[in-house]
């Protein structure tokens, strides 16, 4: 077998292309934030991650061109010799502040951070990983590359509890969940984590990619929100969502800290955030942490939203947060739904496995702050509209067994060996 027949063998895409039914790499042409134009449609953007709806804030997108004026456009190397910056350290000094840790540390991307993060502390002698099972593919794999004796899977919080009874097993663990589930909105029970850490001990690490900005006081996410912030030993963070940026941080007390500036290999040996993602993080957390009805707005149209999609039918999964869920079930109806979408003007994502189960397919949709009325109570016309051609399930996925494979891939398979 030759090292690349994997790559001439793959139609998966192609094949999608030919049903019609490719919802993927939509090419954005222009973006105001709360609407884009794809391929010269413009349409209402309930697709992206711009949870406070700050990529388009004045303010922002100043720091963003100021920091280009001052540095240019790239760090053209890593922090630890020739790209650290006086925007990195500021913005270091400003989230360990608002997250309630002692010091915090930047990279490039939250995915490098998690990598680089779980792979050193893995790494310590006798670790043993515990990994929610629907954590995001960072922390996945980021525990591959955790030099730790053992790793392993836990879904929920009693099967957490059964396998941290076996003591003896696990001298030295770390457990890592998500803060938000990225693809549902559903938070994880951290209180309930909390409670087992005194019972057992462990390090705990959350990934809160999904809920900082969002969840909690302020918006000082999930921990803050269900009150253990000093129960979370390592706190993640990204810029791609919430800070309307691109980039990741860990918070932690100052020895950790320390440890990982000098050890992460992903902070070592790679360049450093640019300037002008630096600038906006940090221009999009003072935002945050001066603009007092942001939240606000931002929650109104949360439960305007999520009240008017279950109003329609659609079951929201349990999701608490921005990330509205509508269960779909079918791959398939979960395409077909996305581009029809689009086609009215409602741009949406849909998320199939491996981002969840076969078998579970969901639209994701997101709300934020710059959303107007019109906006949203057009969206809400578009699922309607849908909602009446489709027969979409209303039912709790959790009593629907996983599929063993996605329910478009037989009939794709059929037609590429032309049985079909
Ligand atoms: C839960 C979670 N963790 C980590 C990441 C990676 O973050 P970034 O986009 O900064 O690489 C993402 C982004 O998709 C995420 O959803």
């Amino acid at each position: 077998m030759d090292l690349f027949d994997p790559c001439y063998a793959f139609h998966d895409a192609d094949l999608l292309k030919a049903a019609g039914l490719f919802p993927y790499f939509r090419p954005l042409s222009s973006s105001e934030g709360p609407t884009a134009t794809v391929e010269g449609r413009r349409v209402i953007m309930m697709g992206s991650n711009d949870y406070l709806g700050l990529t388009h804030h004045p303010e922002v997108m100043q720091a963003a061109h100021d920091a280009i004026q001052r540095f240019g456009t790239g760090c053209t190397g890593s922090r630890f010799l020739n790209g650290n910056l006086d925007l990195h350290e500021a913005l270091e000094r400003e989230l360990a502040e608002f997250t309630g840790k002692a010091a915090a540390l930047v990279f490039a991307s939250g995915f490098l951070a998690n990598l680089g993060v779980i792979g050193i502390l893995g790494s310590t002698k006798d670790a043993v990983l515990f990994s929610e099972a629907d954590n995001h593919a960072s922390l996945m794999d980021g525990a591959r590359m955790a030099r730790a004796s053992r790793s392993r899977v836990f879904k929920g919080l009693d099967d957490l509890a059964r396998q941290l009874q076996a003591r003896e097993e696990w001298p030295n663990a770390l457990v890592i969940i998500d803060g938000v589930f990225s693809m549902t909105g559903r938070e994880a029970d951290l209180r309930g984590i909390a409670a087992l850490k005194q019972r057992y001990r462990f390090r705990l690490y959350v990934d809160d990619a999904h809920g900082i900005g969002v969840l909690g006081p302020g918006g000082r996410g999930t921990a803050a929100a269900q009150g253990v912030t000093d129960d979370v030993d390592v706190l993640f963070g990204t810029f791609s969502k919430s800070f309307a940026s691109l980039g990741g941080f860990v918070a932690a007390d100052a020895a950790v800290i320390n440890y990982l500036r000098y050890r992460t290999r992903t902070q070592i040996f790679s360049a450093a955030l640019p300037p002008a993602s630096a600038a906006a993080a940090l221009a999009s957390l003072r935002v945050l942490r001066r603009d007092g009805v942001l939240l606000e707005r931002l929650w109104d149209n949360v439960t305007y939203f999520r009240d008017g999609v279950q109003r329609l039918g659609y079951h929201t999964m349990g999701s608490t947060t921005p990330i509205v869920p509508l269960f779909v079930g079918s791959e398939t109806l979960a395409f077909t739904l996305c581009l029809e979408a689009e086609a009215m003007g409602l741009f949406v994502t849909p998320a199939v496995y491996p981002a969840v189960p076969a078998g579970h397919a969901l639209i994701r949709t997101s709300v934020t702050p710059a959303h107007s009325r019109d906006h949203l109570d057009t969206a809400l016309g578009v699922l309607a509209d849908l909602a009446k051609r489709h027969a979409i399930p209303n039912v709790d996925p959790a009593t629907i067994p996983p599929a063993r494979e996605m329910d478009f891939q037989a009939a794709l398979k059929a037609r590429e060996s032309g049985q079909a």
